[in-house]
């Protein structure tokens, strides 16, 4: 079972192959927003990755991240949790100013990933 760190919350159990949005709002209890759905079009789910930051991509987070200018920074609605990390989680409800976090992610990655390696 993969352990997922979040600075500042502890670390946590996570389910193989869990999104990382998903595990990050159920297993860590952080209220990362997700405006999108996770569909990789809005950017509000991005990460700092201290440890662990997967080294494959989908072709729809780096297709965003280049669109918007963002470096530095992961989609967490792109990311399974295959294999334990530690993240900062950077963009939060709290002090977003919006009324929710977003429509609740469903449990694969969408759009259907494509794989950059
Ligand atoms: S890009 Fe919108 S939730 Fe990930």
């Amino acid at each position: 079972m993969p352990r997922l760190t979040v600075e500042g919350y502890g670390t946590f159990d996570v389910p193989a192959g869990k999104r990382l949005v998903l595990a990050i709002e159920q297993d860590a209890q952080v209220d990362i927003l997700h405006a999108c759905g996770g569909n990789a079009r809005c950017t509000t789910c991005r990460v700092e990755f201290i440890e662990g930051e997967p080294r494959r991509q989908t072709v729809a987070e780096r297709d965003k991240l280049a669109a918007k200018g963002l470096t530095g920074v992961r989609l967490a609605c792109q990311i399974y949790c295959d294999h334990d990390m530690t993240i900062r989680a950077i963009s939060r409800l709290e002090g977003s100013g919006r009324p929710d976090p977003g429509g609740t992610p469903e449990a694969e990655i969408t759009p259907p990933p494509e794989w950059i390696e």
